[in-house]
């Protein structure tokens, strides 16, 4: 008999999913109260469970600090965080804005993010940066660092302090309908930074910040990007990249079905003008309309601002392979696809196909330096690789 409780209660146990309430853990949605501490016990208590686990946070406002997510002791490797509210962040924006994230996981396994709200509060920091006056950096929304299998789907990101998200080490990550929202002249305010990571799908997005909507960093392969709406903000950048001397390359990127609106760039590939082993290879920029974007088609190996840190220098970055295949609407001047590549590296291997990019009632033009590679189908502005 009493064995016969113990592998009924064993099988409850491994086969019931247990909900971790964050409000029997004390936390409570007036918007007022640090609700930290409740969100890492609720963690704690998943972590210690054996079977798959939900964290639940119900509707309301709750008030985070730096809350920080570690898998170091988390036994759990099926965490999903059901949340149906919005966690907001104090109004001082020093309290979160001095160190790097808000809400950071590290080192966790098969955590996934369902629904939800961030509200970071990043107005005033923004405000400060832009009065030329001494602030803090600013702490990135939602950060992952080496954490393998993560799903964030349905969650809505506003007023960042910096990056929205950032997705950084880590190996097969899903972001899923995102909506991630920022004044077009907030400071630094990335909506998914992608660096050191592969496996990594942003799908069925819409983003509108002031910087860019999806930046690539250093280390980043296999990334798969559709249905993209981005705008207003700075498009999808490969990039910068050539910092370092020492950098890992980026791979294997595709963009697919992406539409950016009144955007300062479409798709970018930009390195600092110094000297870097990484490179740019394999990359698919496919099916994209540009509604009044400034630089629809850029690639930029000559960035350099105010003449600061590299001047008469050139990227090291060697730029492959890279295809623009059916992109096609307006640009808001009059170079709509500018190659600017290393004088000491040219890029190799850039395909147009199927290009057909206008200004206003006058044609377009197409500017290269140290670029090679070769036009099909029809591609206007004409080709000038
Ligand atoms: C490129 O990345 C995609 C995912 O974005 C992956 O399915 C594919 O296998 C990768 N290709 C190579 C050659 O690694
Ligand atoms: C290019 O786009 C313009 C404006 O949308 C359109 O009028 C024109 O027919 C297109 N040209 C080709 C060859 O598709």
């Amino acid at each position: 008999m009493i064995q016969i409780l113990i592998i009924l209660t064993l099988f409850c146990l491994s086969s019931a999913k247990t909900t971790y309430n964050v409000q029997s853990f004390g936390a409570k949605s007036d918007g007022k109260s640090d609700c930290t501490k409740a969100f890492l016990s609720a963690w704690g208590a998943a972590c210690a469970a054996m079977s798959p686990a939900t964290i639940y946070v119900p509707q309301g406002r709750y008030l985070l600090g730096n809350a920080y997510f570690s898998g170091k002791s988390c036994k759990n490797t099926a965490i999903m965080i059901r949340i149906d509210g919005t966690l907001v962040a104090p109004s001082n924006y020093n309290v979160i804005g001095k160190s790097g994230s808000w809400l950071r996981f590290e080192r966790v396994t098969g955590v996934s993010i369902h629904g939800g709200t961030l509200d970071a509060q990043g107005t005033q920091l923004w405000a400060c940066k832009k009065s030329g006056k001494a602030c803090p950096k600013g702490a990135t929304s939602l950060a992952f660092y080496n954490s393998n299998n993560i799903i964030i789907n349905g969650l809505t990101s506003s007023n960042s302090q910096m990056f929205h998200v950032r997705i950084y080490g880590c190996k097969n990550a899903h972001l899923v309908n995102m909506k991630i929202s920022a004044d077009g002249n907030s400071p630094n305010t990335d909506g998914i930074h992608v660096q050191h990571s592969t496996g990594v799908t942003i799908m069925n997005s819409h983003i509108g910040t002031g910087d860019d909507c999806v930046s690539i960093g250093p280390g980043a392969s296999n990334l798969w990007i559709e249905n993209l709406a981005c705008g207003p903000g700075h498009g999808v950048s490969i990039g910068s990249l050539a910092w370092d001397l020492q950098e890992a390359g980026v791979q294997n990127i595709t963009v697919k079905t992406a539409t950016f609106r009144g955007t300062q760039n479409g798709v970018r590939v930009k390195t600092w003008a110094r000297p870097s082993n990484g490179f740019v290879r394999n990359v698919l920029f496919q099916h994209v309309i540009m509604s009044n974007v400034k630089n629809p088609i850029i690639i930029d190996q000559n960035y350099c601002p105010n003449h600061k840190n590299c001047p008469n220098q050139a990227s090291g970055v060697k730029i492959s392979d890279i295809t623009y295949q059916d992109i096609c609407g307006t640009s808001a001047t009059q170079v709509a696809v500018k190659f600017d590549c290393s004088k000491t590296r040219p890029c190799t291997g850039i395909t147009l196909d199927r290009v057909n990019l206008t200004y206003k009632d006058k044609p377009a033009t197409a500017s290269c330096a140290n670029a090679g590679g070769k036009a099909a189908g029809i591609v206007k502005p004409s080709s000038c690789l």
